[in-house]
């Protein structure tokens, strides 16, 4: 009889299948582990599964999901998928949404991993208790409850807990001067679905990532005039005529709205695309997972509790491309559960962590990028499987990563019209 080392899983979407794919299924691995996954919602998929409702759900949930409807993803497909399963051929490199959703259900049904997953279940609360007999000295009491029936709980114990409960759920809105004033409509990305309502109107969006510059796009198309606010360096890629760049936003008096610069314009929508909070709500203190200024400690590697290492957290790190990330970190997690990775000291993971961080101070980024990646995903990818005895990713990840970036650079509007072909030894760009 092998030991036994049960894992409780929180979520369903990409991240929480790949733990199931990589935990719970018999494997090779010395020791005998199961999992159970925890999904709030009726399905797999996370922040893939749209929703048209915003706010609550039928059940009084915040909506988890942070889609929109004409949302294509910002990655090839090509670069998206998990480095085990392919999306199917005979398709565009630039998807919309529903395609990724099918492929994560494909993929949970490939790898038989439904049943696993307790649906309409959700964590309320997880809190370690002691146990000196354990291999990692504590387990952890994990409590649900029905969310059709939330009055109803129930406490399990397990001897890890990975949370997979993603990160863009939970809207960020900066404290600006005045914004009560605003007669308009003032919205997050997190509720952006479509552009009605925003016919012929003057819309400001404040924040250039991702969100901030797809919607503003999608906005351009029907509003008078879209602008742009941000503090990152001015787009140069070419953008609609009515599409403006304006530094961050200074202050709101009534639909008067002034940037840094002391220029103005009268606006009838203010949207928010300022990213979101990390939210482990549910993790009792004793946990010791802390969250200051959008950086989560004490965590190795950005996945492990340097003080409770049976607690990781898959995904957290910003500027990534998502799957096959998740896919080396769970596997990461499965070598320190099986014994493959011998953990260093808590004071040395501690150490490390700090060097890691004090490097990106020193570099100029904020404490609010502790665990932004970009450019340095690809060495810590193969750092983690280095150490987890376990194959690294293959290296056109990082090809069509930077070829994606630079495409996007060069011209925002139509960089998801290319498609790539990939091929065992070069990738290219067609059309
Ligand atoms: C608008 C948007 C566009 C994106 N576009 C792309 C793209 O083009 N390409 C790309 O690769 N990535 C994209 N991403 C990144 C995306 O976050 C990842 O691809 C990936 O889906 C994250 O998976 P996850 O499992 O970490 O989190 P999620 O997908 O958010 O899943 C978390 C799951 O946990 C569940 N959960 C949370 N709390 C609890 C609880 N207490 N109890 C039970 N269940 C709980 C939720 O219901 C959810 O199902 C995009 C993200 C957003 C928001
Ligand atoms: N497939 C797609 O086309 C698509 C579309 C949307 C989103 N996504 C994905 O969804 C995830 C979330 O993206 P996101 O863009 O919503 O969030 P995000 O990546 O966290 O970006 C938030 C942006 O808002 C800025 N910001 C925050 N507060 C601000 C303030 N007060 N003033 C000015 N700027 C401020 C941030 O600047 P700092 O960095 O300086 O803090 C950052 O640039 C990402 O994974 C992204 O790839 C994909
Ligand atoms: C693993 O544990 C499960 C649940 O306790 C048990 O049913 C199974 O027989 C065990 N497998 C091995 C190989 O020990
Ligand atoms: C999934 O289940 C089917 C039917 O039981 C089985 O044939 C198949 O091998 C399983 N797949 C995996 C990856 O375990």
């Amino acid at each position: 009889m092998k030991e036994r080392v049960s894992v409780a899983v929180v979520g369903a979407g990409a991240a929480g299948l790949c733990a199931l794919r990589h935990l719970a299924l018999p494997g090779v691995s010395s020791v005998n582990l199961t999992a159970t996954c925890f999904e709030q919602s009726p399905r797999v998929g996370g922040t893939w599964y749209y929703t048209e409702d915003i706010g609550t759900d039928k059940y009084g949930l915040p909506v988890h999901s942070s889609m929109y409807k004409h949302l294509r993803t910002n990655l090839p497909v090509e670069c998206m998928a998990f480095p085990d399963y392919p999306f199917p051929k005979q398709q565009p490199s630039f998807v919309e949404h529903e395609v990724v959703l099918k492929y994560l259900e494909d993929y949970a049904h490939n790898f038989n991993l439904t049943k696993y997953i307790k649906f309409l279940t959700k964590v309320k609360k997880i809190r370690p208790v002691s146990d000196e007999g354990s291999k990692f000295k504590v387990n952890w009491e994990v409590t649900t409850c029905s969310v059709a029936n939330p009055g109803v709980e129930q406490t399990q114990t397990f001897n890890a807990v990975l949370l997979c409960n993603g990160h863009y759920a939970k809207p960020l809105v900066p404290d600006i001067p005045g914004v009560n004033s605003f007669p308009g409509q003032v919205t997050h990305s997190h509720d952006y679905r479509r552009t009605d309502g925003c016919d012929g109107k003057v819309v400001v969006i404040l924040g250039a990532a991702s969100s901030g510059i797809d919607i503003s796009l999608e906005m351009s198309a029907v509003a008078k005039q879209v602008y742009l606010s941000h503090n990152k360096p001015t787009l140069t890629t070419k953008l609609p005529d009515n599409l403006h760049q304006k530094p961050g936003i200074k202050r709101v008096d009534n639909s008067m709205i002034e940037f840094l610069d002391g220029s103005s314009v009268e606006a009838d929508v203010l949207m928010f695309c300022t990213g979101y909070h990390y939210d482990y709500h549910f993790l009792d203190k004793d946990c010791g997972i802390v969250v200051h200024e959008e950086r989560v400690t004490p965590l190795y590697k950005h996945l492990i509790s340097s003080k409770y290492p049976s607690l990781g957290i898959v995904g957290i790190c910003k500027q990534i491309v998502p799957f096959p990330m998740f896919d080396v970190q769970v596997r990461f997690f499965r070598s320190v559960l099986d014994g493959t990775c011998v953990l260093p000291s808590e004071a040395d993971m501690n150490a490390d962590t700090e060097q890691d961080f004090q490097l990106r101070l020193t570099s100029g980024l904020p404490q609010r990028h502790a665990h932004l990646m970009g450019d340095r995903q690809f060495e810590y990818n193969d750092q983690l499987a280095r150490m987890a005895n376990t194959q690294p990713l293959s290296g056109h990840y990082k090809q069509l990563y930077l070829a994606t970036h630079l495409l996007r650079l060069d011209n925002v509007m139509e960089y998801k019209n290319r498609n790539f072909i990939l091929d065992p030894t070069e990738v290219r760009v067609v059309k």
